[in-house]
């Protein structure tokens, strides 16, 4: 083949495909809306709020849900991880100073900047190690009392503050507050 027809060859390949993508585009745009209707997990991503019933989680366990595509953890603490907790200090926590919570924007990672309600029994994370992505184990896992990833070894403590391995981060915490006492609003 020479170069000059290589090139025209090139070049018609290049003209069928940009003419049916345009027709695909156009399929898409009719098709889209009517999808967009038909799938109910559309509607609940649009959502930027939920709500979660946490009367039946008891001390010392927690329930995940899935929030924005995310797990996120909801951990009713006991008074030993509460305590174990709040004793811990700024000094400590020398991976990660800042709380990462958006409902206290800048607060430090002391115990009471995490946690959900004044006495830290609540305590809401989104469910993913800060350092690629992978779900915690959670119940006491690791080192330091709460969760341990173990793809790379991650060790976060009772208040979910990276204490040792790779990952950059304390978990991270979403949007949440206290709907009633039964009720917490995610987002
Ligand atoms: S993803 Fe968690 S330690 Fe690497």
């Amino acid at each position: 083949m020479s170069h000059a027809e290589d090139h025209a060859g090139t070049r018609r390949d290049f003209l069928y495909y940009a003419t049916a993508g345009a027709g695909a585009v156009a399929t898409g745009a009719a098709v889209w809306p009517l999808v967009n209707q038909m799938n109910p997990s559309a509607d609940v991503q649009a959502l930027s709020s939920i709500f979660v019933d946490i009367s039946g989680v008891a001390v010392g366990t927690q329930l995940t849900v899935k929030f924005l595509g995310k797990p996120v953890f909801i951990r009713r603490r006991s008074p030993e991880e509460i305590e174990a907790a709040r004793a811990t200090t700024l000094d400590e926590l020398s991976i990660d100073k800042t709380a990462q919570n958006p409902n206290k924007p800048g607060a430090d990672a002391l115990d009471q900047n995490r946690t959900l309600d004044d006495a830290g029994e609540w305590l809401v994370m989104i469910g993913v190690c800060t350092h690629l992505g992978c779900v915690p184990i959670g119940d006491g896992a690791g080192e330091f009392g709460g969760w341990f990833c173990p793809c790379h070894g991650s060790h976060y403590d009772e208040a979910g503050r990276i204490r040792k391995g790779p990952a950059p981060r304390n978990l991270d915490i979403p949007l949440a507050s206290f709907e009633d006492d039964a009720t917490i609003k995610l987002g």
